[in-house]
């Protein structure tokens, strides 16, 4: 590399593409995606999300066929979302075993085994006021909140989920869920933490797939502040003492800084997720002919891998895996 001419010839290891596929520092895989799915009561619907093109609003009778072309694109994991018919006030549709979540996962995990089932553990989507926990005095009260979310957590284990990905960002879900899920009997499964997630205006368009809007308010009292970086750490570590097995950065684009952050100073798996807004922001580029679309968005997966995410939830994971397959 001694550089007789002063100066150092960098094109040398980009000469080509198979030069560049030798040097290449960051891959991705299909092993590296989380696909996730959102499943709603009733019967015989496959909605798009207007402001999601692609992404759909399934019920149970057509969920298996979604399930096995996400199989046979060689995805290993997807992550359920519910869309319940009823809501109320504590969210009782998260913790019920009729639960859509909880029928969808045994459906699945009965057709599939080998797939992945990961149940997000959050009320929003139940309660009739879309927050993420119970509602006293016109807050969100943590701690009658962790009870309502644990039991949503044990719930979905007994309905065979194989990773439990708590949402609510309550202080203490870790400690309470891990807890619940050791006295039930399910020691083994583990908890994907979305331990550092950012109160983002990224993500309105997943508000409109999962029905889940607040109806007062707005998050910030128990989402992070998207100015704050050490903040993150203090999250990030309080969620691994209490037993978190995976860390997931949320959103990704905007926060690779703190991917990076936290792929520096813990040594769990580190997930970032690609929100629904920077899915929905590529399409609507896409859809006018703007970018390309297929290279933008490997780009962006792969700058998140690089950033230090091990695992990456997309709305793009089919897309993906088809281009990685090709
Ligand atoms: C539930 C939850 C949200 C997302 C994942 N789980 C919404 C929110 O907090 O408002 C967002 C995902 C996305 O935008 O793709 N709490």
């Amino acid at each position: 590399m001694k550089a007789t001419e002063g100066f150092a010839r960098h094109r040398r290891l980009r000469s080509s593409d198979s030069m560049r596929a030798l040097v290449r520092e960051t891959h991705l895989h299909t092993n590296d995606l989380i696909y996730p799915l959102f499943v709603i009561e009733g019967e015989n619907i496959k909605n798009e999300v207007p402001s999601m093109p692609g992404v759909y609003q399934v019920s149970l009778d057509l969920l298996l066929g979604e399930v096995k072309e996400i199989d046979q694109l060689g995805i290993k994991a997807l992550m359920l979302f519910g869309v319940p018919k009823d809501k109320d006030e504590q969210g009782t549709g998260a913790f019920t075993d009729q639960g859509i979540v909880q029928e969808a996962t045994r459906l699945i995990k009965k057709a599939l085994p080998s797939m992945l089932v990961l149940a997000d553990t959050c009320l929003c989507e139940y309660t009739s006021h879309g927050h993420c926990g119970v509602i006293h005095n016109h807050d969100v009260d943590n701690d009658a909140s962790l009870e309502l979310l644990a039991k949503t957590a044990v719930s979905q284990a007994e309905a065979g989920a194989d990773i439990i990905a708590p949402s609510n960002m309550m202080d203490g879900f870790v400690t309470v869920i891990r807890s619940a899920l050791d006295e039930a009997g399910y020691k083994n499964i583990p908890i994907m933490s979305y331990a550092v997630k950012y109160s983002s205006a990224f993500y309105g368009p997943f508000r409109d797939a999962a029905d889940s809007t607040p109806q007062f308010g707005d998050r910030k009292t128990y989402q992070m502040d998207p100015a704050n970086r050490l903040e993150a750490m203090r999250e990030a570590q309080s969620d691994v003492e209490e037993g978190a097995d995976f860390l997931i950065v949320k959103p990704a684009l905007s926060y690779l800084d703190i991917v990076r952050d936290v792929k520096n100073n813990f040594d769990v798996p580190v997930v970032a997720y690609n929100v629904s807004g920077e899915y929905s922001m590529v399409k609507a580029a896409a859809m006018n002919g703007w970018i390309n679309e297929e290279e933008l968005v490997m780009e962006k997966l792969l700058s998140m891998k690089r950033a230090g995410a091990d695992l990456i939830i997309t709305y793009f994971a089919k897309d993906v895996a088809k281009w990685l397959n090709k």
